[in-house]
């Protein structure tokens, strides 16, 4: 059993096994979650390619590749994990934030099968997937805790009460963090999506040489704000030689003053709130620089961090089976008609 086994102690026992599809952006993940045996298949496939020809992602495209991929990639995860159709006891699909199109190919799906199958059907919002991610791994983190949820699209510090008991505490104004990683990167031509590649070239930087500001962390508060780093990168890249070297300078110095902030502000969260428990998830949580600077911070607050395990730090369909398992078991279900929503604020879900 990995992850924490929630079905004796709160659930009341209710053991399911629960199909989980996400398909809100760019990857197609498809899971396979049994509630008593932990994770049994776990197949993505990214888009990656498709969408680096433009630069970014294309939301039709994307859409059209889920249709393409999600059936195929369902029977592969049944085969994988053993399972026929009638073993799985519930279904669950990335219902919202995202790219409209793309969520109602993984909601027309998830919804039809539920209903073929005649098995319940939930609707899971995509980052309380990425914010239970790190319950899938040995030792889950205990309630409550305080999660930075860093993605392309989010940049957040949420109180976490219990499941679905969420307060968000501190988030971005303008850019997401990995907006802005993707942002700088594209700049630096590394391509789409930057935030990998940048870390990569940043390696061979020489810290000495720019030093960018660490926004919004002279002021008390939560929020974030990341556009201006950006920018920053921008202008130095403009006042100076843009070879090789250049580029991995500009590269540590953006990634070393985001990280920086990030890890003033998970910091400060930890002494406002008294709460010692922190969790990383969201795509900019694969970062080993910022993986290495908050692990610091923590030793010095004694306070512990957990991480996903890599390939659950971005998009994939293990936390969404494994949040809509946590839903179903505690009653939670749609009814035939089903919503996807591409604005979906976090602190509205309703807890267990
Ligand atoms: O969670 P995710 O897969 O998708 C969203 O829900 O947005 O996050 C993708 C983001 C992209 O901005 C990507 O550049 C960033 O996560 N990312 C990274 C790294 N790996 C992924 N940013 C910095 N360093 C990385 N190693
Ligand atoms: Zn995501």
């Amino acid at each position: 059993m990995t992850g924490y086994d929630f079905s004796d102690e709160i659930l009341g026992g209710s053991l399911m096994r629960v199909l989980g599809i996400e398909t809100s952006c760019d990857e197609t993940g498809v899971a396979i979650y049994d509630a008593k045996r932990g994770l049994l298949s776990d197949m993505l496939y990214s888009q990656v390619a498709m969408h680096a020809e433009y630069g970014g992602v294309v939301p039709e495209l994307a859409s059209r590749d889920h249709v393409r991929k999600l059936l195929p990639l369902i029977r592969e995860a049944m085969q994988q994990a053993d399972t026929t159709r009638e073993q799985i006891d519930g279904i669950a699909y990335t219902a919202g934030p995202g790219l409209v199109g793309a969520l109602l190919v993984g909601a027309a799906v998830g919804r039809s099968l539920a209903w073929g199958w005649d098995v319940p059907a939930i609707g899971v919002h995509h980052l309380e997937g990425h914010l239970l991610a790190p319950m899938l791994e040995a030792n889950p983190p205990p309630f409550p805790f305080i999660a930075l949820l860093v993605s392309g699209g989010h940049t957040m510090l949420i109180t976490v009460e219990a499941v679905g008991r969420y307060k968000i505490i501190g988030e971005s104004l303008d850019d997401a963090v990995g907006e802005a990683f993707d942002k700088t990167a594209k700049l630096l031509d590394l391509g789409y999506p930057g935030g990998p590649a940048l870390e990569q070239i940043a390696k061979n930087g020489d810290s000495e040489r720019f030093r960018f500001p660490r926004p919004m962390t002279d002021r008390p508060g939560l929020d974030f704000s990341f556009s201006g780093l950006k920018t920053f990168a921008m202008n130095t890249l403009h006042a100076n030689e843009m070879d090789e070297q250049t580029r991995a300078d500009i590269a540590l110095a953006f990634q070393t003053a985001a990280v920086e902030t990030l890890v003033i502000k998970c910091q400060r969260a930890i002494r406002e709130t008294g709460i010692k428990q922190l969790v990383v998830a969201g795509g900019v949580s694969a970062n080993s620089a910022l993986r290495q600077r908050l692990d610091r911070m923590a030793l010095k607050e004694r306070a512990q961090v957990a991480y996903p395990r890599l390939k659950f730090c971005t998009d994939n369909g293990a936390m969404i089976a494994y949040a809509g398992c946590l839903r179903l078991q505690a009653g939670q279900m749609e009814p035939a008609m089903f919503e996807a929503r591409a604005r979906w604020p976090i602190d509205t879900l309703v807890g267990l």
